[in-house]
């Protein structure tokens, strides 16, 4: 990814729609010397979002517009952007899905996290769908956001092997630790490639 600011860190915004353990862990990982990221802003398209208490622990601005209408929510979202001079997107259990147009403005330059290893079990219920599935690897991916949902480049995947007794939860817990680790390497990846 090509750096416009020079040398200094590139201002990043996430998206989330709930917990945000993601966003804590790429915030986090956002005051470590080798982030080549800072985090600006938080946005959620849900105001009741547990992880917009972040931004007060971690006094990073935040913004909700609940996306009822899509098309002037992204609207008004792109000059928020634009306003706090932000170059690059990380979808964090963002549950809302993109516009074309929006992709375009940022094109190759918004990520997601997903709990699957993809091209398998895009879209939700992944864990559930896996298990019934009797497979034996589930994992998460990392990639770019293209305007198919789940299906841009892949950039980083951690597999795991799924245990004889494993339940939903217990998956979900599993491979949510793992994703706290994935996004920050993808990231560097990402900088470096
Ligand atoms: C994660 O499993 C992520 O992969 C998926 O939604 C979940 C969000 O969890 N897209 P959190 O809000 O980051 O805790």
């Amino acid at each position: 990814m090509v750096l416009s600011t020079g040398y200094s860190k590139v201002k990043t915004a996430v998206f989330i729609s709930g917990t945000g353990s993601n966003l804590k862990s790429l915030i986090k990982f956002s005051k470590n010397n080798k982030s080549p990221i800072t985090i600006e802003l938080i946005f959620s398209n849900n105001a009741k979002a547990k992880g917009l208490n972040y931004s007060k622990i971690y006094n990073i601005k935040k913004k909700v517009l609940n996306f009822r209408n899509k098309n002037l929510s992204e609207n008004k979202l792109l000059s928020i952007l634009k306003i706090n001079n932000i170059e690059m997107i990380c979808l964090a259990g963002f549950m809302k899905i993109l516009s074309k147009n929006f992709i375009k403005r940022f094109k190759g330059k918004i990520l997601n996290i997903h709990p699957s290893l993809l091209p398998k079990y895009k879209g939700l219920n992944t864990h559930e769908r896996a298990l019934n599935n009797k497979e034996k690897y589930s994992g998460c991916t990392v990639h770019f956001v293209n305007s198919q949902l789940d299906s841009g480049k892949i950039i980083l995947q951690k597999k795991i092997k799924i245990s004889k007794n494993e339940t939903i939860t217990s998956l979900a817990k599993k491979i949510l630790v793992q994703e706290h680790k994935l996004y920050p390497k993808a990231i560097i990846k990402v900088f470096n490639l």
